[in-house]
């Protein structure tokens, strides 16, 4: 079987992707790219096969890559990705897919008229205590959706907005704590909860010196008729942690990060709820210590992504089911700015 090439663009959160692509044992030939020499040379020190480029439009010229992974800041998402596609690459690019729905759209349409294949990463819905919500409020096992609350109760320094100028910008980072942060949890609430009818919210720069917001509140309203609240911020310190609850007519799972904290079924027992209690209490390394096979973060992604182009399927998250989170987002900041309850389609 020919192995597959793979290029990363973008060496911070894409040092991750070069690390897994290389290691992924499919993967015959590794290229990076940077405009940063001192991340250049880190990834020349880690990957002495590797090819460096430090022109995307040179590395995307290379036959002998397959797959590009995109991990540039996310006002470039969009443009690199479609670029890469039409010179005949799969791409795999980072969350989100860009600051708006309308450039996610101009990257399906590409996706599309180029016959490449796209994935977006969301390595939250991974997490081993995700997979478990997932499957169990699909079976109908909380009943009717009733409520979900969720927060991003995060902290990030000045420093961490200084460092690269793109972060907390509107055209780079198209928001702050909800657009960057807590795009996975807006993501997962979505992919837990169903469809949006509605978004109400609220943003603010409370304690950053930066031009997006650092805090915000939504009430979001479902086409199930749930009801769910969401609170974003990089302003804790100490930081609150990372809230998923959602509540059913007939049970209750409550998360935090990837951790269960509550767990009660239709169907389950005391006995069984401790168990679920037992085997989530640690997160995913615990469970990836017991079972190297499970796949979770950046490395179920990756790996999935090589094995859908190896296979010719698609990757387990698109462009369209990467817009929702975009479009949920920026309905807040709509709300938040002409004070109107912004109703989705
Ligand atoms: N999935 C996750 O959990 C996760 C975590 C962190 C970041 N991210 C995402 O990854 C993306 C990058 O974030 P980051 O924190 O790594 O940012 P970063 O600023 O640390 O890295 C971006 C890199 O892109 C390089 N770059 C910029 N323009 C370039 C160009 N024209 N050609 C080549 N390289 C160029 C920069 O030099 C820099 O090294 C963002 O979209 C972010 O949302 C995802």
């Amino acid at each position: 079987m020919k192995k597959i090439g793979y290029g990363v663009v973008g060496l911070g959160m894409g040092m991750t992707h070069l690390d897994l692509a290389a290691s992924n044992p499919n993967v015959g030939y590794v290229a990076y790219c940077d405009i940063n020499e001192e991340r250049m040379a880190r990834a020349a020190a880690n990957h002495p096969d590797a090819v460096p480029y430090r022109e995307f439009d040179e590395m995307i010229k290379d036959e002998k890559i397959d797959i590009v992974s995109i991990a540039l800041p996310t006002g470039m998402h969009a443009e690199f990705t479609i670029k890469a596609l039409e010179a005949g690459k799969h791409v795999l690019c980072e969350k989100p897919i860009d600051i708006n729905v309308e450039r996610g759209l101009a990257v399906e349409e590409a996706r599309i008229r180029t016959g490449k294949k796209v994935g977006l990463i969301f390595q939250n819905r991974n997490n081993a205590v995700i997979r478990e919500a997932k499957k169990n409020i699909e079976a109908g096992k909380l009943g009717k959706l009733i409520l979900g609350t969720f927060a991003v109760k995060w902290h990030r320094t000045q420093a961490y907005y200084d460092a690269g100028g793109w972060r907390g910008t509107w055209a780079m980072d198209g928001g702050g704590s909800l657009m960057n942060q807590s795009v996975h949890t807006v993501d997962l609430m979505q992919y837990l909860m169903g469809d949006v009818e509605s978004v109400q919210g609220h943003y603010t720069v409370a304690n950053h010196a930066i031009e997006t917001e650092d805090l915000s509140t939504s009430v979001i309203k479902f086409k199930n008729g749930a009801l769910a609240t969401f609170v974003s911020t990089t302003c804790c310190n100490p930081e609150g942690g990372t809230l998923i609850q959602v509540y059913g007519a007939d049970g209750t799972i409550e998360i935090n990060g990837d951790v269960l904290q509550k767990w009660k079924t239709n169907d389950s027992t005391p006995e069984s709820e401790a168990e679920m209690l037992a085997k989530y209490a640690t997160g995913n390394a615990a469970l990836v210590a017991a079972d190297p096979t499970l796949a979770v973060g950046h490395k179920s992604q990756i790996d999935d992504m090589i094995d859908a182009v190896i296979n010719d399927r698609d990757p387990q998250v698109g462009p369209m089911e990467g817009i929702k989170a975009v479009r949920i987002i920026n309905a807040v900041y709509e709300s938040s700015r002409t004070g109107k309850v912004i109703y989705f389609d």
